[in-house]
């Protein structure tokens, strides 16, 4: 089995670095003058999470091709983190927000236009749950749902998995404690009360934790993807998903299917392709083509039991209660996510991108056989991952164990210079509608190169 070369790694990463900062002056500067006014230095923090000490600034972005401004152009991978899922400005999403901005005028009114009603028609068609209603992002969805399922069910806690991540949702920043307590996961920024206190912690792919958490009958709703995707991609073992709707029917807890990342895997997720049968399905970044947008939605059991619990309570839905926001459901997201859906995001889109995804592995692969090197890719759809470890890590926990900073940071750059950008998050790669064959063999070469430079001889 081959390892890597820390020596050769060290002088390969430093080479990378000043590659990647020499080439690019313009963007180094632009970093240095938005650090007088931006907290961190970037418009939203995590932008400084981009490897070579400052991100690169984004002049254009067209289909799979992002140009920064050094005049570089380069084959994105990273699409936004999901955000960009549909392609970069996808021409029918802009044709229908310049037909919303400025033939039909009006971007948000707080008033209904007819586009929501076919979008909610549309994703009840692709992930089977029956009532919709819109956020602005995945995050807010998240979080009224939540809130939605502790009215319905009566129940005050919430069970989420260790190294699940379901946006900036205060009561999913969990992990286990080696003796199956919950605790906040290292780097919660203040929360507000012990997560101990809201949520208990699950371990991925161990029933025996879900059944221990959801026993005592106080768990409103157990958030999951259906699939880890925020700490490698960690498939579901057969059997586990079947288990968790189970146990959930068993102890009456409801079933909320994050499916803002698992979009990947076809036009209704992982719920679609897999057979699932969620109470609530969350989405988000990715459906409105890149404008602003996130959805919940509720089986018509769960909307049912809403109703009648917000006609037998005060829970206010239509005001200050802590459900909904002002510009959620605007007209512009709407027009937007109707396009996207409807001409873009299509069956034979995910076709198409399926078919990369499963190239792309290929490739990464031909080079771990090649060296034997003990690291892994993981397929979901039209996205992909490597990570340092073979096989596969099986729990968010052991794939938390599995990074490898180092040889993150050198692949990541390494990548950069050579026009191929990957997430910045771990190692994650998707396809969009644009990829084409002759881009995933681009990065199939560039791997095969840059490991080549480090493994040891
Ligand atoms: C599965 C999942 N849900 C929700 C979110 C939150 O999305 P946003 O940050 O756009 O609110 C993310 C973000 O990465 C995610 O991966």
């Amino acid at each position: 089995m081959a390892t890597v070369d820390r020596s050769q790694l060290a002088h390969r990463l430093d080479a990378e670095r000043s590659a990647f900062a020499e080439a690019r002056p313009a963007s180094r500067a632009a970093a240095a003058d938005a650090a007088t006014h931006l907290v961190g230095g970037v418009p939203m923090t995590w932008m400084a999470k981009w490897a070579g000490g400052f991100p690169i600034f984004l002049a254009e972005a067209r289909g799979n091709r992002l140009t920064d401004l050094d005049g570089h152009t380069y084959v994105d991978f990273a699409l936004g983190d999901t955000g960009a899922m549909a392609g970069h400005s996808p021409a029918p999403t802009i044709a229908a927000v310049r037909r919303q901005v400025e033939e039909v005028g009006g971007i948000t009114a707080m008033l209904p236009t007819t586009d929501a009603a076919w979008v909610a028609a549309e994703l009840t068609r692709r992930f089977g749950v029956g009532r919709w209603s819109f956020a602005l992002s995945a995050t807010d969805a998240n979080r009224w749902a939540l809130r939605l399922a502790r009215l319905v069910t009566g129940r005050p806690l919430v069970a989420s998995f260790a190294y699940g991540y379901h946006g900036t949702v205060d009561e999913t920043f969990v992990v286990r404690a080696p003796d199956g307590s919950t605790v906040a996961r290292a780097g919660n920024v203040a929360p507000a009360v012990p997560p101990a206190q809201t949520t208990r912690a699950l371990e991925w792919n161990d029933l025996a934790s879900v059944e221990a958490a959801l026993a005592p009958g106080d768990v409103a709703v157990l958030i999951t993807e259906p699939a880890l995707t925020n700490i490698g991609i960690v498939l579901p073992e057969p059997g586990f998903l079947d288990g968790l709707r189970e146990v959930c029917d068993r102890t009456g807890t409801l079933l909320l299917i994050d499916e803002t990342h698992t979009l990947s895997a076809g036009p209704g997720g992982c719920t679609q392709a897999w057979g699932l049968r969620p109470d609530l399905v969350t989405l988000g970044k990715s459906f409105a083509g890149g404008v602003p947008i996130g959805a919940y939605g509720l089986s018509d059991d769960v909307a049912a039991r809403l109703a009648e619990r917000v006609a037998a309570t005060d829970a206010d839905l239509v005001d200050v209660g802590g459900v909904g926001g002002t510009l959620a459901g605007n007209a512009l997201s709407l027009a937007a996510a109707r396009a996207t859906l409807g001409e873009v995001l299509t069956h034979a889109a995910f076709e198409h991108m399926i078919d990369l995804a499963t190239r792309f592995t290929a490739g990464v692969q031909e080079t771990l056989d090649r060296h034997d090197l003990p690291w892994s890719v993981v397929q979901l759809g039209a996205r992909a991952e490597y990570r340092f470890a073979r096989p596969a890590p099986r729990t968010g926990t052991g794939s938390a164990g599995a990074g490898d900073d180092d040889v993150e940071e050198y692949l990541h750059l390494a990548m950069a210079n050579r026009g191929i950008l990957l997430t910045p998050f771990h190692n994650m790669a998707l396809m969009c509608p644009a990829t084409t064959a002759a881009d995933v063999d681009a990065h199939t070469g560039a791997f095969a190169e840059v490991v080549a430079a480090i493994v040891a001889a």
